[in-house]
């Protein structure tokens, strides 16, 4: 017993020294083993946590599969949508009253911390959560590679021009996820997240038509009605499931949808019914593909979950394992 302890910290050291001598770039890489000797237990902490979120609200692992989609599209996948603060990414726009699952994270940073104190990035809590989130969902299991840094700046115009918004055309919309990496197959794929969560009337009532007659053709008659039932009158906050088959559920639902009219952000059915140009061929061929062939959603899914949550911090930024997701370390 004392051999193995013995022989296990001999080589977290070795890593250490290995990481000091080529400059921090083979640390750098992600993997799937990344924590095996240093904090084996983060998988059992994270999953407990996000289970229990869940078991007192179900929406909370749609909350924390963007979160995680929020975090990387913004400086890369380095925690810096935690960061507490008037100029942080939370007040952006597309994040502000909006976004949730902090204080989830928070507790099992915290757990983290008592466990394996500094070992653990926040951006990497974040991807894991966002992995059970999207498996206690019923989605696919896909192997969330770890190893992420935490980032000590937030960038909060980043997060206000760089997030995709649901009232953009795809085109543009395919072009921020190229600004990241992404392609047009990404877009399709990841957007098959809404699957899962809510949205906020304040979000779709572009597509409601208050009058018959400009009634929108894109969008099924009976759900306008409901959607429209629901928004009148309302400060706009009121929410509504983003996939209206299977509200909960993480399955092809979404792109069926799609088919019939029912996506409920204009950004959604758009995959689908935007005038016909190359783009748009192409992501209405990938929501046919999708619709019919739910095994190849899961496998592309995990595929592009994988590719989004290795988006790098940009070059030469400074990074470290934050103690507390909300505010960089002391100096
Ligand atoms: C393609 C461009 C996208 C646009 C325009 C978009 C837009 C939105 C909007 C407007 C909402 C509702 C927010 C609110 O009501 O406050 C939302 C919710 C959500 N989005 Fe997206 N999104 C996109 C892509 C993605 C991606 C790539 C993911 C994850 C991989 C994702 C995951 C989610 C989830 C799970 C929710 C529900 C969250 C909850 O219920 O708390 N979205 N999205």
């Amino acid at each position: 017993m004392k051999h193995s302890h013995c022989s296990r910290l001999l080589l977290v050291c070795s890593v250490l020294v290995l990481c000091l001598v080529t400059g921090g770039a083979r640390c750098n890489k992600l993997s799937s083993n990344f924590y095996d000797w240093t904090c084996p237990g983060v998988y059992n902490i994270v999953q407990q946590h996000v289970f229990s979120a869940m078991r007192e609200e179900l929406r909370m692992g749609a909350s924390l599969l963007r979160l995680h989609f929020h975090d990387c599209f913004v400086n890369g996948c380095d925690g810096s949508i935690l960061l507490d603060g008037a100029d942080g990414e939370k007040f952006a726009l597309p994040n502000m009253n909006s976004v949730r699952g902090y204080e989830v994270i928070d507790a099992i940073k915290a757990d983290l911390e008592n466990m394996c104190p500094g070992v653990v990035s926040c951006a990497d809590v974040v991807a894991l959560a966002a992995g059970y989130g999207v498996l206690f969902s019923g989605g696919p299991y896909y192997n969330v590679l770890l190893g992420r840094r935490d980032g000590l700046k937030a960038n909060q115009s980043g997060a206000a021009n760089g997030l995709p918004s649901p009232f953009e055309p795809i085109s543009s919309i395919v072009k921020k996820f190229a600004d990241v990496g992404l392609d047009t197959k990404d877009v399709v794929v990841l957007s098959g997240a809404h699957t899962i969560g809510r949205a906020r009337c304040v979000l779709f009532s572009d597509r409601l038509a208050s009058t018959k007659s400009s009634a929108n053709p894109t969008l099924d008659a009976t759900m306008a009605a409901n959607l429209q039932k629901l928004c009148t009158g309302g400060d706009g906050n009121q929410t509504t499931a983003l996939d209206v088959s299977s509200a909960d559920v993480f399955d092809k639902q979404y792109y069926h949808n799609l088919l019939n009219k029912k996506g409920l952000l204009s950004s959604d059915q758009g995959l689908f019914s935007a005038d016909e140009d190359v783009v748009a061929s192409t992501t209405k061929a990938l929501v046919q593909t999708y619709s019919d062939d739910g095994e190849q959603f899961f496998s592309d899914f995990g595929a592009s979950m994988v590719k989004m949550g290795s988006i790098p911090l940009p070059a030469g930024s400074a990074d470290e394992i934050r103690c507390n997701c909300r505010v960089p370390n002391p100096k």
